[in-house]
């Protein structure tokens, strides 16, 4: 686990957006998994800024989403898919068919949990970006996942309701992981992921098993470390 220590959120973000641009000029067809929540939020500014100065283009790339609420309409502010248009995909080249989003719409929710499952298979995740809930959660794979948990719907337990999220397997498979996490909320669950028990009480604690990843955390999110 390559640890990187930033002072504050800006850096954080810029610091991500370099491991980003990095990762698509190596590779510009790759398959990058989009994470949401507030913590990517400054990452995607800079790589649409990024776009915009031509600096980089997301034309060959093929975006995948970590989860979703169920059921939950596209158009729905509150949807992960709404965020995603919003604050990346709609200012971005991203090709329309290369843009593979766990559906919050669809009624055969099992079906959709093996497609993507098997779209992940077809499309190796070559950079999954990821945030960290308050309890250790990653994307909604809550205290209590398996590393063996695949694509699947879930109960969420800190609002009322269900999502699907990607597994801890599924993550896992990922080539390289970028996780993020800014501010004291989450320092606990920074400290679980890096010095903490490995097993299903903190689910970040799985990713010290990854070979390849990359944590930045700003000073107030590494404190207790
Ligand atoms: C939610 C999302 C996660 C996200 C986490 C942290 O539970 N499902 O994917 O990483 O919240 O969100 P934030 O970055 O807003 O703290």
């Amino acid at each position: 686990m390559k640890i990187i220590q930033v002072k504050n959120y800006k850096e954080l973000s810029k610091k991500a957006s370099e491991i980003v641009i990095n990762q698509i000029k190596i590779k510009p067809n790759s398959t990058i998994g989009f994470a949401t929540g507030k913590t990517p939020l400054g990452l995607y500014k800079n790589l649409v800024n990024a776009y915009r100065k031509k600096k980089v283009n997301f034309s060959k790339i093929k975006a995948f989403s970590l989860d979703e609420f169920y059921p939950v309409k596209k158009t729905n502010k509150k949807s992960y898919n709404y965020y995603l248009f919003h604050n990346l995909f709609s200012k971005i080249d991203t090709k329309k068919e290369n843009i593979i989003l766990l559906d919050g719409e669809i009624k055969n929710y099992k079906k959709e949990c093996r497609g993507y499952e098997k779209k992940i298979k077809e499309n190796p995740i070559d950079l999954q970006i990821l945030g960290i809930g308050e309890n250790g959660h990653i994307g909604f794979n809550e205290p209590g996942s398996k590393l063996n948990s695949k694509t699947r719907l879930v109960e969420l337990t800190y609002i009322k309701g269900k999502g699907l999220t990607m597994g801890v397997s599924s993550i896992m498979k990922s080539k390289k992981i970028l996780l993020l996490a800014s501010g004291n909320k989450k320092a606990k669950a920074i400290f679980g992921l890096i010095n903490g028990k490995i097993n299903k009480n903190c689910p970040a604690s799985f990713l010290r098993r990854h070979k390849n990843i990359f944590v930045i955390i700003d000073k107030k999110a590494s404190s207790l470390v």
